[in-house]
């Protein structure tokens, strides 16, 4: 990696918990992840393949890449987008996205991407926090073959939120959608005139100057923006992917996430860029046409590492081994896994059926806030199906009780991280306060994460879940909060309460309990309009999975809603403490 100047301090910690990395420095990720190939031999090299879901394809080399993100960095500048600036991105899983990812970070913009799989209400939050000027977003995607109408939800969050004053828009469906006068531009259109010359200086940044800011779930209330910045970030991601997937110049690297998350951030668009591989990308469902894609893509591409999520795997297991037997999977070498833990039987059939017996998984342990893998296997680490193994090199993580202190072998605790890392988050945008309540308060020192893990007699770590009201559905991270606020959007609920249940595809489901406005009737079509409400406001992926009409919640006295007890009861399972409950 190359540096435009050397840092002074690789960590200060003078005002813990802001941690800062490689004080002094500077550097621009997009010099590593672009310029720097295109003065070796990997200029002409392909550092993107992509497949549309009806089957179209792109590549780019890192020369026509750079010329992309160049074009599109010169048109963001013209629109006078400059440091400081953040610009938010709601895009299926296109090129484009890696490209205006590249484009903000070259000029020293910030971006905010918003899953393609959100909706209204999520998009405009976001749009709103970080007061965007810009939006990119397109006409449509492709989804088992329909039509995604991005555009017509970027128009209604834009009305709720009248920040942006330019709406640029990728044509790829290419159905008639609305064009705001003076507000819309086909990206197309503005790539094609002389504003998007095909060269543009990239900007010099401090190693703390911030790269993105990425919106996750937490606790309590609305989705936190999580910083990260260009210097440690860039250093992090880099030599988790080097050593983790071991990867080299001849590989195709497939990470099946999407951009719009944090593995896609940093395994789709920058670590692969910066460690100089050929990355794959898809846009569509892994079964449409047929439940074969995935292992035909791999077959055709030539795939060598595949990484992906156990809902994933689980949601191709059960279809059968036919499906990938049809196919040639010898050129992988590797796999991973990320998102949740890895059921034994998913673990065994991805390592016998995709992997033929050949190929070590990489179960890795992160978050969104920790930039890149933190608990991973190396290819050379004796493996346990379930255990993300151990700790990255630097990485110092525990297993404590209420009192921070380790817990005996074998018994579950908070999962803490014992010391600062160049790729953890730095703030929560505009909410220094969230961030200590949040991540620093119950452990002052030491970084909780949120999950809970036991340690076994070898040291491996087994994550079991999370202890917060965070909800995992097929990998994506929800907040209660958030499901909870969009049913209470709707005019007929007054009060609701979502938790978390096991589920045999998706890890776990929402399922949420109303308490309906006075006069307001029951009835099953009510239950199917607001799960279609959640939808429409929060995205497909937050639709509870069922419904229940309650005339009351268990409540604390101090009134805080015990989701804890929903559970239990839902479950079956002993109802636990229950002397905080109201009368
Ligand atoms: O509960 C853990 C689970 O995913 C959470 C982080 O979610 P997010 O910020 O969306 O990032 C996901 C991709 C990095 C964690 O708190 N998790 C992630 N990876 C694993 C996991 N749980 C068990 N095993 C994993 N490998």
């Amino acid at each position: 990696m190359e540096w435009f100047q050397k840092w002074d301090k690789v960590l200060d910690d003078s005002d813990a918990p802001f941690y800062k990395w490689f004080v002094g420095g500077k550097t621009n990720i997009v010099h590593n992840a672009i310029d720097r190939h295109l003065k070796t031999h990997r200029k002409n090299k392909l550092a993107l393949i992509w497949v549309g879901e009806p089957g179209d394809s792109r590549t780019f080399s890192y020369f026509a890449l750079n010329r992309e993100v160049s074009k599109f960095a010169n048109v963001l500048k013209s629109m006078g987008v400059k440091k400081g600036d953040i610009v938010t991105i709601y895009l299926p899983r296109l090129p484009e996205q890696m490209i205006a990812m590249l484009a903000c970070a070259k000029i020293g913009a910030a971006h905010s991407v918003v899953y393609g799989g959100f909706s209204v209400e999520a998009l405009a939050e976001r749009i709103e926090d970080a007061q965007s000027r810009v939006l990119v977003t397109a006409d449509g995607g492709w989804l088992r073959g329909k039509i995604i109408a991005l555009k017509d939800i970027a128009d209604e969050a834009m009305a709720r939120q009248p920040t942006v004053e330019t709406c640029i828009v990728v044509k790829r469906t290419g159905q008639d959608i609305y064009m705001e006068a003076g507000r819309d531009y086909w990206y197309e259109d503005l790539m094609s005139l002389p504003i998007a010359g095909p060269i543009c200086e990239t900007e010099p940044t401090d190693a703390e100057d911030m790269l993105f800011i990425l919106y996750t779930s937490g606790t309590t209330g609305r989705p936190k923006g999580v910083i990260h910045t260009h210097g440690g970030y860039m250093v992090f991601t880099y030599t988790t992917l080097k050593y983790v997937f071991d990867v080299k110049d001849e590989d195709r690297w497939w990470c099946a996430a999407d951009p719009g998350w944090i593995t896609g951030h940093s395994y789709i668009v920058y670590a692969p860029l910066i460690n100089g591989v050929t990355s794959f990308m898809y846009e569509g469902a892994p079964t449409h046409p047929y439940p074969n894609r995935w292992w035909q893509m791999i077959e055709n591409h030539g795939i060598t590492i595949l990484y992906t999520a156990p809902t994933a795997i689980r949601g191709l297991m059960r279809f059968g081994d036919s499906w990938p037997n049809r196919h040639n999977l010898g050129s992988l070498r590797l796999l991973g896994t990320v998102g949740e833990p890895i059921n034994p039987e998913a673990w065994k059939w991805y390592y016998t059926v995709i992997g033929q017996e050949r190929c070590p998984i990489m179960d890795t342990w992160w978050q969104t806030e920790t930039g890149g893998f933190m608990i991973t296997p190396l290819p050379i680490t004796p493996l346990k199906p379930g255990s993300a193994t151990r700790p990255f090199f630097g990485i110092d993580v525990d297993v404590v009780d209420d009192e921070s202190q380790p817990v005996p072998t074998g018994e579950e605790g908070y999962l803490v991280v014992k010391t600062p890392w160049p790729g953890m988050l730095r703030a929560v945008y505009k909410d220094p306060d969230r961030y200590r309540e949040q991540y620093w308060d119950k452990f002052k020192t030491m970084y909780q994460t949120g999950d809970s893990a036991r340690k076994d007699e070898d040291g491996y770590v087994w994550v079991i879940g999370r202890m917060d009201d965070v909800i995992k559905v097929s990998g994506y991270r929800l907040g209660t909060a958030e499901v909870e606020s969009a049913l209470v959007s709707h005019p007929d609920v007054s009060e609701a309460a979502a938790i978390g249940l096991p589920h045999e595809l998706k890890g776990n489901a929402i399922h949420a309990y109303v308490i309906l406005r006075a006069g307001v009737e029951g009835d099953e079509n009510l239950a199917e309009t607001l799960r279609d409400h959640v939808g429409h406001e929060m995205g497909p992926i937050a639709k509870p999975e069922t419904i229940t009409v309650v005339d009351t919640l268990p409540k604390t006295r101090s009134g805080k809603i015990m989701r804890r007890l929903l559970k239990a009861r839902a479950l079956g399972l002993p109802e636990g403490d229950v002397s905080t409950l109201e009368e």
